[in-house]
């Protein structure tokens, strides 16, 4: 099956269990923002039913929640072009999942890996939630037909496990009714590394602060945060091999060539030769340039939280014109009395 039957539609979501990171903007924002000048409806979520797979204390939670859709909007994400919500009221979301879980079979979801890296050893006190935490993601984005989805990197092996429940829904009722969505997973930086371990995703849930940027830091800390960023001794190369068995130096040109729009060749055109000493301040400038308005901007629409639950309340009822139509007809299709 081919998807040009389907609307051109965009369907992507967050965490809202900790601050926004630099790899939360680069992997995923920029590209949420550039789709919506592209020829499709955009649908963008903060998923906080997915957050509680791991606990989370309410209080943060509703904090974060509202913080997350403050990052959006101060991006650029723009509630008139977008659909913005939080997927808890958009009930479908979960109702689709259920049905997902009676799809997908167990030792599909024994090889995710994210479920491995989260649960870590102790996988036997891991919800059951996040064992199931994918097939909520499918049901994120199929129950809105959504085409594409733009992602990170970390994030492909559910986004193909999203195609297999698509198709075997499809091919046990002999239906032709859910998209084989694609992943998008585009730009210099799909995969931001850690400051202090170029072998480790940045992620909001390291220990270590010093690890990411949160797009909430102050100019200070960014520039502290950069310049202590862990780099081998050598000048940077002036072509993109030259960055090959050098995690950190590629990561950080990686980061310049995200926040810039640039290619990462062409950023090594101009800067290589440089030292780190020489690199770092430029970056450092650039980061605080690009990200300072919008963490000014999200402080300023935290002032009124009150603004931010109506956006997301009008986005529900916008989400569910959508969703409502597609949850019957899949109940009908499986063969739910109505
Ligand atoms: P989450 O909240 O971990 O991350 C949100 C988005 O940010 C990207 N990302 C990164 N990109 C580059 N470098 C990094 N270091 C980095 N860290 C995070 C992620 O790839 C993601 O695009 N399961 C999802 C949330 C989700 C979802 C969905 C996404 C739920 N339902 C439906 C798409 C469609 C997650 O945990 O993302």
């Amino acid at each position: 099956m081919t998807t040009p039957t389907f609307t051109p539609r965009v369907f992507s979501g967050i965490q809202p269990s900790g601050g926004l990171t630099l790899g939360n903007y680069l992997g995923a924002i920029k590209r949420f923002v550039s789709m919506q000048d592209e020829a499709f409806e955009t649908i963008y979520c903060m998923v906080d039913l997915h957050a509680i797979t791991v606990w989370q204390d309410p209080a943060d939670l509703r904090r974060n929640t509202r913080e997350l859709a403050a990052g959006f909007i101060a991006s650029g994400i723009s509630p008139e072009k977008s659909i913005l919500i939080n997927q808890s009221q958009v009930p479908e979301h979960a109702q689709l999942a259920w049905i997902f879980n009676c799809v997908a079979r167990m030792g599909w979801m024994k090889r995710m890996t994210q479920f491995k890296d989260k649960a870590g050893k102790n996988a036997e006190a891991a919800s059951l939630g996040l064992f199931g935490y994918p097939t909520l993601m499918a049901a994120d984005i199929l129950i809105y037909h959504a085409t594409h989805v733009p992602v990170g990197e970390d994030q492909k092996q559910h986004l193909e496990l999203t195609r297999d429940i698509a198709a075997k829904f499809n091919h046990d009722y002999g239906v032709d009714f859910f998209p084989l969505t694609e992943p998008v997973i585009e730009g210099a930086a799909t995969r931001v590394m850690s400051l202090r371990d170029g072998s480790k995703k940045m992620s909001k849930s390291d220990p270590s602060d010093a690890s990411r940027i949160n797009m909430t830091d102050d100019a200070d800390t960014l520039a502290k945060k950069i310049r202590k960023a862990k780099t081998d001794p050598d000048a940077l190369p002036s072509e993109a091999a030259g960055l090959a068995d050098r995690p950190e130096a590629r990561n950080l040109v990686n980061i310049y060539a995200a926040l810039n729009d640039q290619s990462v060749e062409e950023v090594l055109r101009e800067v290589g030769g440089q030292q780190f000493g020489t690199f770092k301040p430029l970056l450092a400038e650039l980061a605080v340039t690009k990200l300072s308005p919008i963490s000014e901007e999200m402080a300023r629409l935290m002032a009124d939280p009150s603004e931010i639950d109506r956006i997301l309340s009008r986005g529900a009822g916008q989400a569910r014109e959508i969703t409502a139509p597609i949850l019957e007809k899949t109940y009908e299709i499986v063969g739910m009395v109505r």
